[in-house]
């Protein structure tokens, strides 16, 4: 096979080469042009893969340096939780907080706003057909990226700003708690109901909240098991109101039978 035969590059998409703008379609042969071209298998995606490597490997060990910061188990009766996107969505997430794009007018800062910007950066190409490359030379080009780079980053510093973080953290935060499943508390909240609700370690899910680092006191305690809350249907308990003082002490000290 010939070197780069039948192939050709060209640096700018936009930029009509002088012999295509007479006859178009007729691909001009560069191979006779020696270093300026190259065949594209293997030499040219070899050099594409290995750059390519490099990239992955640099990901992966990103990963495993940085892992990705979980939460605890997804709560839907969890009204309380505010729910953040990732930082590179950060500004369309505070663009939905100006009266202007939230409330009747959703559909501008969801669909209106997002669609212009990027179907103006898709439509970019036809749109600015000028064969000038340097900034300077394309105010319009330039001043609207310029616009659209500092809009992202006031946006996103400006919810960053604005977002509880202290909160965040104790929303999301993973409770690890080693609990007796050996005291009397545990087998009283085992043979009730609570388990099927609050878990095998009182760690909570979808059905109910974590017992462990509730705040609440003995008494709070009981007289949510007594009457319910919210999701939670009272009079399950059916055991002695000494069985239920053990149990709401078990709670309060966190899943042990005495303060530790
Ligand atoms: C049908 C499922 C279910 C069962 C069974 C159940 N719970 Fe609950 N529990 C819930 C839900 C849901 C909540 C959250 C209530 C709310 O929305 O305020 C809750 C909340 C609680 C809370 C308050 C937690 C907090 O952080 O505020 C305590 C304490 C509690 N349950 C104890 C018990 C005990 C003890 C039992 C067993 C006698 C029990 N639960 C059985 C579903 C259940």
């Amino acid at each position: 096979m010939h070197r780069g035969k039948g192939m050709k590059f060209v640096g700018d998409s936009r930029v009509v080469a002088p012999e295509y703008r007479k006859k178009q379609n007729i691909p001009k042969d560069y191979s006779e042009y020696p270093g300026k071209t190259e065949a594209f298998w293997p030499n040219f995606l070899l050099k594409e893969w290995m750059v390519g490597a490099v990239f992955l490997m640099g990901y992966l060990c990103l990963t495993i340096a940085h892992p990705a910061p979980l939460e605890r188990m997804a709560d839907p009766t969890d009204a309380g939780y505010i729910p953040l996107p990732d930082w590179y969505f950060l500004f369309m997430y505070q663009l939905l907080k100006y009266p202007y794009a939230a409330g009747d007018y959703t559909v501008l800062g969801t669909v209106v706003m997002p669609g212009l910007a990027f179907g103006a950066l898709m439509l970019a190409p036809w749109l600015d057909r000028g064969p000038e490359r340097r900034p300077t030379k394309r105010p319009i080009a330039s001043g609207l990226m310029l616009l659209a780079v500092i809009a992202t980053i006031y946006l996103t510093w400006e919810s960053v700003d604005q977002h509880d973080w202290e909160a965040a953290a104790q929303q999301g935060a993973i409770i690890e708690h080693e609990i007796d499943q050996d005291a009397q508390g545990y087998e009283i909240y085992a043979a009730q109901s609570c388990i099927g609700c609050h878990g095998n370690q009182m760690e909570g899910g979808s059905a109910g909240y974590a017992l462990v680092e509730t705040g609440l006191s003995v008494e709070e305690i009981k007289e949510i098991v007594i009457n319910g809350r919210g999701a939670m249907p009272g009079g399950m308990f059916d055991g002695t109101e000494e069985e239920l003082e053990i149990l709401a002490q078990y709670i309060a000290n966190d899943g042990n039978d005495s303060e530790q």
